[in-house]
C-alpha cells in the first residue's frame, strides 16, 4: 500500500473515497436512556462538515464505534465518495480507536472493490501520532488470510493518502516507520496463518533466513546435532518425537553504533504443531494448534522491523521451532530431562511443551550475552481462562521491565495485563525426583507455567508474554479479519525503542 501525506484542503482532494471520523460529543456517563448522540466530524474542513451535517443531525445514527455511512458524490467535495466512520465518544477517542477506525476504513472500502482512498487525520490527536496509528491500522485491516480459497478475491487497498497538518517531512517519516511496523506485523500473521504441513520448523527457519538476507540481519539456523551438542535437553525432549527436524533460529541485530550493553533477547515459542505429544489433545479444535508458533513468528517479524528501523541497540532473536508429536520415540510422562542450564525436569504432561523449549531458549539467550529477556508464547489455555481474548498476560521478575512493557503497550495500542509470579507459586512445580515438574496442577496454570520459565531466566530481567488467547482472532471485527492477529509485535518494537530514547 503506497502511503502519501497531503497537507492540502480535504474538499479539494480528488480521491475514490474520502474518509472522516465522526465523534460523539454528548455528555459521557449520562444515565438518560433517551440521550441523543451529538455527532460531529473530527475536522475543521467546512466542506466536509457541511456535506455530512444533515446525516449527522438526522437522528438515524447511533454514534457507536465503527458505525459506517457512505455518501456518493458528496456535494462540494472533489472526492467521489465520503465514508464516515464513528470513533465513539469524543472524550475517550485516542490513537487506540483511530487505529481501528483506519482498519475499518480499509476493510469497508476494499470489500466494495475500491483500491485507493484518502483519510482525514482527526484534529484532536497530535498529527504524528495520528499518522502512525492510521498507517498501522490500515495495514492490519488490509490483511486477509484466505490464501487457499479458490474464490479468494485478494481485494487490497493499493494507495492511501493521509490528510494532516504539520511538518510534512516529519509526518512522512512517521508514516514510513509505521509502514515498517504494519508490514512486519502482517509478515508475522502470514507465518502464523500457514498450516503445519506448509510451515514446518525447517520452512519457518527458511523464511527467517530469507527475511534476514533481505533486511541485513545475521541469521543462523541449527538442527538436531547442534541442539544436542548445546545440551538443550528440554528443547530436544519435545523435538525427539517428531520426524520433522527441529530448528533453532538465531537472528542477530548488532549495529556498529550500539553500546556493548544492554543486549535484548527476544525468545519465541515456535511449535509448528502441538498435538500434545503422548499426553495427546482431544480432536475437537486441535487444528488450531498450527498457531502454536505465533510467539516465534512474532519474534521473527519483530527482528524484521528492528533491522529496518535501525535503533541503536543490540537485539538477538531466538526461536525454538519444533513439532510436538506422539510417536515411538516421543518422550513420556514421568521422563526426566536435563535442561541446558543443568536443571532437571520431571515431565508430568508432554502437552506442557512450550515451557520446555523456552527454558533452553532463555538460557541460550543469556549465554549469547543477552542482558534483558522477553519471551512470547501461546503458552497456556489457562491464560485464556484468566484474561479471555482481549488481554495478553504479562509476567515479569522486574518492575522496571513491567513499566517498560506497559508504556510500550499504550503506545502500540495493544492490551496486556500483569499477573503475579510470586515465590509461593513455586511450590506447585516442586518435584520429588527432579528439580522441577513441567506442570503445576489445575489452579493458576498460566502463572505456574511462567514460574517454570522464571527458573531459567533466573536473575536476568525478564518478561514473559502469554499470547494464547490473543494471537488468533476467533471472529472477524470491523478493523481486522478472523485469524492471526500479530499481537505483541508492535509492543515489542516500542519496548526496544524505549531503551534508546
Ligand atoms: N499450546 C498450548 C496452549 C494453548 C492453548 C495455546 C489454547 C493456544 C490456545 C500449550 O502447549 C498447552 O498445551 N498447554 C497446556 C498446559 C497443561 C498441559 C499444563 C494447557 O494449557 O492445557
Ligand atoms: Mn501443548
Ligand atoms: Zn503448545
Amino acid at each position: 500500500m503506497k502511503t502519501t501525506i497531503a497537507t492540502s484542503s480535504p474538499s479539494e482532494l480528488e480521491t475514490e473515497s474520502l474518509v472522516a471520523v465522526v465523534l460523539d460529543h454528548a455528555e459521557a456517563g449520562s444515565q438518560d436512556k433517551n440521550k441523543k448522540p451529538q455527532l460531529k466530524v473530527a475536522t475543521t474542513d467546512a466542506g466536509v462538515q457541511s456535506v455530512s451535517a444533515d446525516l449527522l443531525a438526522s437522528g438515524e445514527l447511533t454514534g457507536k464505534t465503527f458505525e459506517t455511512n457512505l455518501l456518493h458524490k458528496p456535494a462540494g467535495l472533489k472526492a467521489r465518495r465520503l465514508l464516515l466512520i464513528s470513533g465513539g465518544s469524543a472524550k475517550k477517542f485516542s490513537s487506540y480507536e483511530l487505529r481501528r477506525v483506519a482498519g475499518t476504513a480499509v476493510r469497508t472500502l476494499k470489500a466494495r472493490g475500491i483500491r485507493s482512498f484518502a483519510i482525514l487525520a482527526p484534529s484532536n490527536i497530535a498529527a504524528e501520532e495520528a499518522v502512525r496509528a492510521i498507517v498501522e491500522g490500515a495495514y492490519v485491516g488490509n490483511f486477509d488470510p484466505d490464501y487457499y480459497r479458490s474464490d479468494r478475491k485478494d481485494q487490497k487497498i493499493d494507495a492511501m493518502t493521509i490528510i494532516a497538518s504539520g511538518d510534512k517531512s516529519a509526518l512522512e517519516r512517521a508514516a514510513a516507520e509505521a509502514q515498517v511496523v504494519g508490514e512486519s506485523q502482517n509478515f508475522t500473521r502470514d507465518l502464523v496463518n500457514e498450516p503445519s504441513n506448509r510451515m514446518t520448523p525447517t520452512i519457518l527457519a527458511e523464511r527467517a533466513k530469507k527475511m534476514s538476507a533481505e533486511v541485513g540481519l545475521k541469521c543462523d539456523v541449527y538442527g538436531p546435532d547442534k541442539i544436542k551438542e548445546l545440551k538443550m535437553g528440554a528443547f530436544w525432549s519435545v523435538a525427539q518425537g517428531s520426524d520433522e527436524p527441529p530448528a533453532l533460529i538465531v537472528m542477530k541485530y548488532e549495529p556498529a553504533d550500539a553500546p556493548e550493553s544492554p543486549v535484548l533477547g527476544l525468545v519465541g515459542k515456535g511449535i509448528t504443531f502441538d498435538t500434545g505429544g503422548i499426553s495427546i489433545k482431544p480432536a475437537d479444535g486441535m487444528e488450531k494448534m498450527k498457531y502454536d508458533m505465533a510467539g516465534g513468528a512474532t519474534m521473527i517479524g519483530a527482528m524484521r522491523a528492528i533491522a529496518l528501523l535501525k535503533p541503536k541497540i543490540k537485539v538477538i532473536g531466538i526461536v525454538c521451532a519444533t513439532e510436538n508429536m506422539p510417536s515411538g520415540h516421543a518422550q513420556k510422562p514421568g521422563d526426566v530431562q536435563i535442561a541446558m542450564s543443568g536443571k532437571s525436569i520431571e515431565i508430568i504432561n508432554t502437552d506442557a511443551e512450550g515451557r520446555l523449549v523456552l527454558a533452553d531458549g532463555l538460557h541460550y539467550a543469556k549465554q549469547l550475552g543477552c542482558t534483558h529477556l522477553v519471551d512470547a508464547a501461546t503458552l497456556t489455555g489457562a491464560v485464556v481462562v484468566a484474561l479471555g481474548y482481549n488481554n495478553a498476560g504479562i509476567f515479569t521478575n522486574d518492575d522496571a521491565m513491567y513499566d517498560r512493557i506497559h508504556s510500550a503497550n499504550a503506545k502500540a495500542g495493544e492490551k496486556m495485563w500483569r499477573l503475579p509470579v510470586d515465590d509461593e507459586y513455586k511450590e506447585q512445580i516442586r518435584s520429588s525426583i527432579a528439580d522441577i515438574m513441567n506442570t503445576g496442577g489445575r489452579w493458576g496454570g498460566a502463572i505456574t507455567a511462567a514460574m517454570f520459565l522464571k527458573e531459567f531466566a533466573e536473575d536476568t530481567p525478564w518478561i514473559h508474554l502469554d499470547i494464547a488467547g490473543t494471537a488468533w482472532m476467533e471472529d472477524q471485527k470491523p478493523w481486522i479479519s478472523k485469524g492471526p492477529s500479530g499481537i505483541a509485535l508492535r509492543s515489542l518494537i516500542e519496548f526496544v525503542k524505549g531503551f534508546v530514547a
